[in-house]
């Protein structure tokens, strides 16, 4: 049966992008109904609202999505996507994968995937100022929220990601070291959740700041790693750094009640409308959402036909140091699949 997906193409790069994904999905055989809804400017110029019920509605009727670049309206009013998404859809589980498709750079055989709790901890938006004499912003206080049961769904999502991905490894990233209570919860909750692991996933501890270094110093000894939602901002957007930059960084924002995929870079309005856009970060958001639904010889074969082209390098967007339009670099992947 043919599975539903919501395509919300975006705003910026993000029409042509999509449309060169779904032409690459499309060809790959994958059976997939698009239902086509708006979010971000062209949602505002359309409905007055960057994220429409009509878009909710179809994500809750598919409880899939890929998602173009989005333009967030700056100003009183407007809706943040961001929160309307992560609420509706409780998007608990934040994946980026990360791996060398070009070699010769930096680092060599890179294959990592961070897992990062994405409703808790230090982004929970409880925050206030505190008045001291008769200054009202004499200080300031953050409060880090983290359940047991927060932590473990997002521990046990990490240990679940690897058995069903054929990993071998889950490091869970602390700092409990210093803050004893939330990190330390965290660190218990996942040392329990791991025990029911124990044999078939290896499990390993690591300190947020000796992490940061060991993933400069040997990214490729690590695997699935899974952490908290201030550390796991940081440190993914560090290992998009080691494979390269964000250009080919796809991501998945996973929760009970839809899974939305995405590429990491925004809307590109320097290039916007100029059909140099690379689609490839979109179209590896999409071999995700193809092993998310089990289509794993799909999902490789796409991945396969993006990387051969990449490294051979003939037919590139200029972003990865070639001439190519849009529509030339999608041509040439769907002429390897
Ligand atoms: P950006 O990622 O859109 O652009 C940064 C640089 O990377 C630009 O030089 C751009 O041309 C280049 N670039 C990005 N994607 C590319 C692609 N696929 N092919 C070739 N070159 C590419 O970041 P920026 O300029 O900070 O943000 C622009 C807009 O995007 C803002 O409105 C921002 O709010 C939004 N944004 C949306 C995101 C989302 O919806 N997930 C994520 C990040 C930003």
């Amino acid at each position: 049966m043919s599975t539903q997906v919501t395509l919300i193409p975006g705003d910026g790069i993000g029409p042509s992008i999509s449309a060169a994904t779904v032409r690459i999905v499309d060809a790959s055989g994958a059976d997939i109904t698009w239902d086509t809804q708006l979010a971000g400017m062209s949602a505002v110029a359309r409905y007055g609202d960057p994220i429409p019920d009509a878009t909710l509605d179809s994500i809750k009727r598919t409880k899939l999505a890929l998602k173009g670049p989005l333009e967030t309206p700056v100003g009183e009013g407007y809706r943040s996507i961001n929160v309307a998404l992560r609420k509706t859809f409780d998007l608990y589980a934040n994946v980026r994968p990360a791996h060398t498709i070009v070699p010769g750079g930096r680092y060599e055989n890179v294959d990592l995937v961070m897992i990062r709790e994405n409703t808790e901890g230090l982004y929970v938006g409880v925050e206030h100022y505190i008045r001291v004499g008769d200054d009202p912003r004499a200080a300031a206080e953050s409060v880090a929220i983290i359940t047991r049961s927060g932590s473990e769904r997002i521990v046990r999502y990490a240990f679940e990601y690897a058995v069903k991905h054929g990993r071998k490894k889950v490091t869970l990233v602390h700092k409990a070291n210093i803050l004893k209570f939330s990190q330390g919860l965290f660190l218990d909750t996942g040392r329990m959740v791991a025990r029911d692991y124990a044999g078939t996933i290896e499990f390993e501890e690591r300190i947020v700041d000796a992490m940061a270094m060991n993933l400069v110093l040997h990214p490729e000894r690590f695997d699935v790693i899974v952490t908290t939602n201030l550390f796991g901002d940081i440190l993914s957007d560090q290992i998009s750094g080691l494979v390269g930059g964000l250009g080919l960084a796809p991501g998945a924002n996973i929760g009970i009640n839809g899974a939305i995929f995405e590429a990491v870079h925004g809307t590109a309005p320097d290039i916007a409308g100029k059909g140099v856009a690379n689609p490839g970060a979109v179209v590896l958001a999409a071999c995700m959402l193809l092993d998310h639904i089990g289509d794993h010889d799909r999902a490789n074969r796409i991945r396969n036909a993006l990387e051969t082209t990449i490294r051979e390098g003939k037919t590139v967007t200029r972003d990865l140091g070639g001439t190519a339009t849009t529509d030339e670099f999608t041509d040439a992947v769907i002429a390897k699949l």
